[in-house]
């Protein structure tokens, strides 16, 4: 394992499918295992992140002023959290990166290949993508449900069946799939395997 750059594994999914745990999981799990770890999530709580939380709730942009946002929000995190963390040696773990924006602001009808183009630009490649995956009606459940959230404009029934069909097209040998209907203990034991591949313990 190269120990001078750190490593970038990206969390991903509709909303409710336990990424946020899972990404928990992992941290413990890694540094456990003896590797410096540090956690992040786009949006971030930076100044192109705030505009973009406030307007998950008030009322949405344009798909491409949504788009652009993303990006600059992204830009901002690489530049400020992410690449000192890997340059520092780190596990990165990131909850959320340009996979949402392709399959997010895909399915307001903006080309994803072209989303894809725009932010490889700005965005290291991850090693690797946990692709949490579930229905979107048993998504929305949980929302409502377990977290007792009301679901955001992000979040409702059409629009994330666009949005999960999306990442599931998604073409990337980064990725791996897991499905995120069972219980969070049976989800993380495939993350486990996962990570178990990739990341020896550190002597
Ligand atoms: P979320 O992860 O729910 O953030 P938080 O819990 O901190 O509010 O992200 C908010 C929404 O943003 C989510 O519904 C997905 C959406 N999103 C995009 O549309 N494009 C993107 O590029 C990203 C990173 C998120």
């Amino acid at each position: 394992m190269a120990t001078g750059r750190g490593r970038l594994i990206v969390f991903e999914g509709i909303d409710g499918t336990g990424k946020s745990t899972q990404l928990q999981w992992a941290a413990i799990w890694l540094h456990a295992r003896g590797y410096k770890v540090a956690t992040l999530r786009e949006p971030t709580r930076g100044p192109h992140g705030k505009v973009l939380r406030a307007s998950a709730q008030a009322g949405r942009l344009t798909p491409e002023d949504e788009r652009d946002l993303f990006l600059k929000d992204r830009e901002w995190n690489v530049r400020v959290n992410l690449r000192p963390s890997l340059d520092a040696g780190k596990v990165v773990l990131l909850d959320r990166y340009y996979y949402s924006s392709i399959a997010y602001q895909g399915a307001r009808g903006l080309d994803p290949q072209d989303i894809r183009r725009r932010n490889e630009a700005i965005a290291p490649r991850p090693d690797l993508v946990i692709l949490l995956d579930l229905p979107p009606e048993i998504a929305l459940r949980r929302i409502r449900d377990s977290r007792g959230e009301t679901p955001n404009l992000f979040e409702n029934l059409d629009y994330l069946r666009r949005v999960r069909a999306l990442f599931l097209a998604l073409k990337d040998p980064a990725i791996v799939r897991i499905d995120a209907e069972p219980s969070a203990e049976i989800v993380w034991q495939q993350v486990e395997a996962v990570l178990k591949s990739l990341f020896p313990p550190v002597k």
